[in-house]
């Protein structure tokens, strides 16, 4: 980071009437491009500005420049001609069009940029210098700065389905996000459960789409986190609402890309019109809980596009941004294999299967949208069975569905769920809002943006980053600003910042700017005691390096046995090796001496570590087990996940092996769809081709409200064997007592244990 000191002469000059000195270092999120940092101070309380030339906007630049700084500092500054801080069009700023360049002197404050939206970002770095004294006075310190931006597409989405936000609310996530910098606001308007935009054509979907029988989600109720009454829960956005907040974001240089879902996700579409769901899937309700309902459009009927082409045609005219995000994630597309009129309409196309049928609607949408001169947008299931061709992908499974697209010539933006799903809680704290499995500021931080698979040509084509934030856990928008900050401040960095940082210093300035935050009224998470274990396996050593990461800066206790720490633990100082097997537990103490929060990981090398082996049924992209080496890293914990099918694994030990033990570990949590398997078996093999079979359990469907780890394993007489195959039935589909009956189950394992 470039933090050049440098003297202005009229800095110089002052100096002989002994300024101010402001030598801090500035505290700015995110950082800039180039920063020159002077000597002395700009005296801020008495200023006047003004706007040089033709200033597309300029009202409405001016009126939120003065507004900001009345409300947050209680600066009243004047405007006119002669302003000493001067905001000029000046088309010779470097980086575009959100560029800006901006230069404080002792005496005068000139911002420069090519357009008003590189003045508004000037006026957010602005915000972030004003050193309010003890005097009450405000100041900014004598500093150059040229600043642009790394990606075009920085962006934050929030789900209203699950949970609503009043019209305030959303306008403060706007606000919120444009103070960082951040300008595409990504807004999940329909799920399963509720509809929320009011579309005139078509009532229903707001009088009946956008009510539950109650708010639901148990584990908020919990928590403590909300009440259920049991009355209905629900509630829209009216066209006029959303003219206001679509102004309202365009003022704040913020892009609104709606998403209407399509054709999964869609009960609460399909319960106010059911004529577009195929005929006779069933009853559907708006839902009360997580998960994928079975509701999906009819890709047979022509009404249903007739239907989706009006709803969007009314979401054109409320959102003028190029994109229109159609959803296409995890659509239920099982229904439509038992609809006569899909599986026509498959017949008529050419549709092979069900994904290229998904292909086939999502290909008709965009034609209705690029007609109109817009542009489509999907989550990455888009890629299955062919991508339309105009078509931008969101890569939320893991990075791989960007790199496919990406190197298919298709714009990206990149939003892993991990690190990118800010529903995940980030801290320690028992209560927090959000989904489990945390996901820290410094997993944020550090998260390579553009993935390294990525060919240099096409690296272009990754236009951004997504932060989302699912409501099903996070019930009211105080749990909103919790979850969104403090890691906001690292989306915006890597976001905007060049790619060369540094966590020390950005920590710093986190601090700073949580703090700037929670004066003004935010709800800022706390800091996790989070300790990351990152396990780096040498196959060919038979050992694995292991890496502590934390975000506060204390030292780090941890144990190799399993057992709790404590002060007198081993401290860490630096990355360690190990090759025996370890039970890791780490931890950071509070003042109190509390841990309040410990992370373990089990390391195990055993006869399979590193070995290859091929999964006779592909696992999801978002569940890869943390890579190639998936069920045979060593580690355990990071789970590879298959859906529907089994999960059957053959294993190549490399060489005929003598081998007594085969264990296999298994995820058994029901209410999120992963069951644990109905059977398992292991045979093994001297060439591959002729198995034996060794060991066989048949445990069946597990009771339903269990979180649990099951394992499998068997001893016997020592053999030698090169092939080992491991198949773990899956139950299929979810169970009749189960809420999401019929749906897709899941089957998680993180390791195949040989000894
Ligand atoms: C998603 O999380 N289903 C896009
Ligand atoms: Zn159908």
């Amino acid at each position: 980071m470039k933090q050049l000191l440098f003297i202005l002469t009229i800095a110089l000059i002052t100096a002989s009437c002994a300024p101010k000195q402001s030598q801090k270092e500035v505290q700015l999120i995110p950082y800039p491009v180039e920063v020159e940092q002077g000597i002395g101070q700009y005296d801020l309380d008495d200023a006047v500005f003004s706007f040089e030339g033709e200033i597309e906007g300029k009202k409405a630049l001016s009126a939120y420049f003065s507004q900001m700084m009345a409300s947050q500092f209680g600066v009243t500054l004047q405007e006119n001609k002669a302003g000493s801080v001067k905001f000029s069009i000046n088309s010779q700023v470097p980086g575009g069009e959100e560029a800006y360049r901006l230069r404080v002197s002792p005496k005068t404050v000139s911002i420069d940029a090519q357009s008003e939206k590189g003045l508004f970002y000037a006026m957010q770095t602005l915000r972030q210098l004003v050193e309010e004294e003890k005097d009450g006075k405000h100041y900014l310190p004598v500093i150059n700065i040229t600043d642009y931006p790394r990606f075009d597409w920085r962006g934050m989405h929030l789900d209203v389905s699950r949970h609503l936000f009043s019209v305030a609310e959303i306008k403060k996530y706007i606000d919120l996000m444009s103070m960082y910098k951040l300008n595409t606001f990504h807004w999940h308007l329909v799920d399963d459960q509720g509809w929320r935009l009011e579309i005139k054509k078509y009532p229903k979907l707001t009088e009946v789409g956008a009510w539950r029988s109650k708010v639901g989600f148990e584990a908020n109720q919990e928590k403590g986190l909300n009440k259920d009454d049991g009355q209905p829960y629900g509630g829209y956005y009216t066209q006029e609402q959303v003219r206001e907040i679509v102004a309202y974001a365009k003022d704040r240089q913020v892009t609104i890309v709606p998403e209407i879902e399509l054709p999964g996700h869609s009960a609460a579409a399909l319960v106010a019109y059911p004529e577009y769901y195929c005929d006779n899937a069933g009853d559907l309700e708006i839902w009360t809980q997580a998960g994928v309902s079975a509701g999906v459009f009819c890709a047979g009927k022509e009404s249903t596009f007739h239907f989706l082409e009006d709803v969007l045609a009314e979401t054109m005219e409320l959102f003028p941004g190029e994109f229109i995000h159609i959803g296409g994630d995890e659509t239920p597309k099982d229904t439509w294999l038992k609809c006569p009129k899909c599986k026509k309409r498959m017949k008529a196309v050419g549709a092979h299967d069900e994904h290229e049928l998904q292909s086939y609607f999502v290909g008709r949408i965009e034609k209705y949208l690029n007609s109109h001169g817009r542009r489509l947008i999907g989550w990455d299931e888009i890629l299955d069975g062919g991508l339309a061709p105009n078509a931008a992908v969101m890569s939320w499974r893991g990075v791989q569905g960007g790199v496919n697209a990406a190197e298919a010539g298709h714009d990206v933006v990149m939003t892993p769920m991990f690190p990118y799903y800010f529903n995940h809680v980030q801290n320690h704290q028992p209560n927090s809002p959000g989904h489990p499995g945390i996901t820290s500021l410094r997993d944020v931080y550090t998260f390579p943006s553009i993935p390294e698979d990525v060919s240099q040509e096409n690296k272009k084509h990754i236009i951004g980053i997504q932060a989302n934030i699912w409501s099903e856990y996070i019930p009211a928008f105080k749990h909103v600003e919790y979850m969104m900050f403090p890691r906001t401040f690292a989306l915006a960095e890597v976001a905007w910042s060049p790619e060369k940082r540094s966590w020390d210093d950005f920590y710093g300035r986190v601090l700073t700017q949580a703090e700037k935050l929670k004066d003004n009224g935010v709800n800022v998470g706390d800091i996790s005691y989070h300790v990351r274990i990152d396990v780096a396996p040498d196959y060919a050593k038979n050992s694995a390096d292991i890496t502590f990461l934390t975000e506060r800066p204390l030292p780090v206790y941890y144990t190799l046995d399993g057992t709790t720490p404590s002060q007198n633990s081993l401290m860490y100082k630096n990355t360690f090796t190990l090759s025996e097997d370890a039970h890791i537990k780490a931890c950071q103490f509070d003042k109190k001496g509390e841990a309040l929060h410990i992370t373990e990981k089990e390391i195990m090398f055993h006869k399979a570590f590193g070995k290859s082996y091929t999964l006779t049924y592909k696992h999801a992209p978002q569940y890869d087990g943390g890579g190639k080496n998936g069920l045979t890293n060593g580690f355990l914990g990071v789970w590879i996940g298959v859906e529907e099918k089994p999960l059957e694994a053959i294993l190549d030990l490399g060489e005929e092996t003598n081998i007594s033990h085969i264990n296999s570990r298994f995820k058994n949590q029901p209410m999120s769809w992963v069951f644990g398997p109905v059977k398992v078996t292991y045979f093994i093999s001297a060439d591959g081709n002729k198995f034996d079979k060794v060991a066989e359990f048949a445990p069946g469907v597990t009771k339903s409200d269990v979180n649990e780890i099951v394992q499998y394993p068997a001893d016997f007489e020592a053999v030698s064997a090169r092939y080992i195959k491991i198949k773990a039935d899956n139950v299929g589909v979810c169970p009749s007592w189960h809420p999401a009956a019929g749906g897709k189950a899941w089957i998680f394992s993180d390791e195949i244990i040989v000894r």
